[in-house]
């Protein structure tokens, strides 16, 4: 079949991957990917937040299947449009895709299937959002209602950074996204991701990882979009997930079916695990970035299938298979990343990398030019093995990490600490 996927970093270059390896796959183009993804797929340069425009593409290129990498598109209804063109499309609607974003309707969701989550308070005004942080005192999570790129989000250790964080939300500082506003419990424990299918049905879990948000080794430093992930999270045990599945998953997928919005796509959980249970933190619509990296490498081919049963509402008699390893990917990074940083300086190295089912270098943010590889973004590359332990696997990625020549770059050294 012929398949269309729709982003460009480096969890659209592991879909593809994962993707290329099945037989069913005939053509795959990556619209717009990038120069790592050029390697193994065509690449196409077309409008992904319309509709329109991508469901034009998929005629005239006779796409089958189309899968939705990041969540704008999602948002801003790309999948809607391709359903409603007969196109099999991997992704939930932009009804559905409201779990992640709205932060606001994601906890109206919560209260109406009983999901454990952190206490809450919404605003659209700054002076009874500052008098209900004044009554709670710090820590304090304050959040921007839309999507924000992932800024959205302040965790206040003071009453003052809190209500900081009010005077920008409503100052404008998140455009449209921070209208309005929800100030919530602050949560302690030990994060990690949960990903599961949804045919708006039947839920299959698919995999754990945990990421690393700050820049820096230790967890320092600024947050950012990930520096590095793992899976599985051995926090997330087999009773933890079961209480998720059975208390925060599926209540909430039974709810958006019930309303009338049912989810098909990826549900990414952020959960925050204290005391043996799991409270939900946040919902994605889409596969994690790098956390899709880890999976992708882990599930190899059978994703594809496994993304055909999520789109065809076959889940219920889908199987999944799962190689008893680790996956680690380490994110090599511009200097200067999550602020300012250049672009263009020239990655070497990369010719010498293994790339087979246990080592891969997913690119995240390059281009080429006259032949070479060059940096083209924040996250540049996704570097990633797999072990038959996380220790063997941190080696192997690190290893290849070692091989790559670029002084530009920087990456964390202690990725899947918690776990060693
Ligand atoms: P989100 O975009 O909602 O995932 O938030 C970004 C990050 O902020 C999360 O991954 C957590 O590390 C942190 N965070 C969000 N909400 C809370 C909370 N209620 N308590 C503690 N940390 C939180
Ligand atoms: N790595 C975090 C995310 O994809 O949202």
């Amino acid at each position: 079949m012929n398949i269309l996927i729709l982003g460009s970093g480096g969890r659209e270059h592991a879909l593809a991957w994962a993707v290329k390896q099945n037989p069913k796959t005939d053509r795959l183009i990556v619209a717009p990917g990038n120069a790592g993804i050029a390697i193994l797929a065509e690449c196409a340069d077309i409008g992904i937040l319309d509709g329109a425009t991508v469901v034009t593409f998929c005629e005239e290129n006779a796409i089958d299947f189309v899968i939705v990498g990041p969540e704008a598109p999602l948002a801003a209804g790309v999948a809607d449009a391709c359903r409603a063109a007969g196109l099999l499309t991997f992704g939930p609607s932009a009804a559905a895709a409201r779990l992640e974003a709205s932060k606001a309707f994601t906890k109206e969701i919560c209260d109406a299937c009983g999901a454990p989550t952190a206490a809450y308070a919404r605003f659209t005004d700054a002076a009874p959002a500052r008098t209900y942080i004044a009554a709670q005192g710090a820590p304090i999570v304050v959040k921007a209602d839309g999507l924000a790129a992932g800024k959205g989000v302040i965790v206040a250790m003071t009453e003052a950074e809190a209500l900081a964080a009010i005077d920008d939300m409503f100052g404008g500082e998140f455009g449209a996204a921070g209208a309005e506003v929800v100030v919530e419990e602050f949560m302690a424990g030990e994060e990690a991701s949960f990903f599961v299918l949804s045919d708006g049905e039947t839920a299959l879990p698919i995999g754990t990882a945990q990421d690393h948000k700050r820049a820096g080794d230790g967890d320092t430093g600024p947050n950012t979009g990930g520096m590095g992930a793992y899976s599985p999270a051995p926090v997330l045990t087999d009773a933890i997930q079961k209480q998720a599945l059975d208390e925060i998953v599926l209540p909430t997928i039974r709810e958006m079916s019930r309303r009338g919005t049912p989810y098909q796509g990826v549900l990414y959980a952020g959960l925050m695990i204290e005391n043996g249970r799991a409270r939900l933190v946040e919902y994605n619509c889409r596969f994690g970035d790098p956390e899709a990296q880890v999976l992708m490498m882990r599930l190899g081919a059978q994703a594809l299938d496994l993304m055909l049963a999520c789109a065809e509402g076959r889940l219920a008699e889908a199987q999944i298979n799962w190689a008893d390893d680790h996956a680690l990917t380490v994110v090599l990074a511009a200097k200067g990343y999550p602020g300012a940083y250049a672009k263009g300086s020239v990655i070497r190295g990369l010719e010498s990398q293994p790339e087979d089912s246990r080592h891969m270098v997913f690119h995240a943010g390059t281009a080429e030019k006259d032949g070479a590889i060059t940096a083209n973004g924040g996250r540049v590359l996704n570097v990633t093995a797999r072990g038959v332990s996380l220790s063997e696997a941190h080696a192997a990625a690190y290893a290849m990490v070692d091989g790559i020549d670029w002084p530009e770059g920087f990456c964390r050294r202690d990725i899947g600490w918690r776990a060693l």
